[in-house]
């Protein structure tokens, strides 16, 4: 219902900005895949890589629970890191969330914990 839907904008690094209806416990990973955003998740949400890596915009931050130990190990290794970075895949949409707006980084690099590779499906 219109109850549950959670509105967010996506911005990429060439500045399109799209717009993504998802509703509450949608991942934010997942609903970007569903809209073709280029947010690719390599690791599939297994907190394994940086390739989810987007930024919050700074209204949002707060309303985020704080990023884990092992989410801030894995940021530290994302390219052009910033303060507001957070990982897509941990972000799970509430109606506080609503207008959220988040942006891609200029660049992802496929880093995987210990060398480890998610096998393809
Ligand atoms: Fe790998 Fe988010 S998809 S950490």
């Amino acid at each position: 219902s219109e109850e549950e839907v959670v509105n967010v904008v996506v911005g990429d690094k060439d500045g399109n900005k799209f717009n993504v209806r998802g509703k509450i416990g949608d991942n934010l990973l997942y609903l970007s895949k569903r809209f073709e955003v280029q947010m690719e998740g390599a690791c599939e949400a297994s907190l394994a890589c940086t390739t989810c890596h987007i930024y919050v915009d700074h209204e949002f931050l707060d309303l985020l629970p704080e990023a884990t130990e092992t989410e801030e190990d894995l940021l530290d290794q994302a390219p052009f890191l910033k303060e507001n970075s957070r990982l897509g895949c941990q972000i799970i949409l509430n109606k506080q969330l609503d207008g959220l707006k988040v942006t891609l980084p200029a660049a992802t690099k496929n880093f995987y914990v210990d060398g480890h590779k998610p096998t393809p499906h």
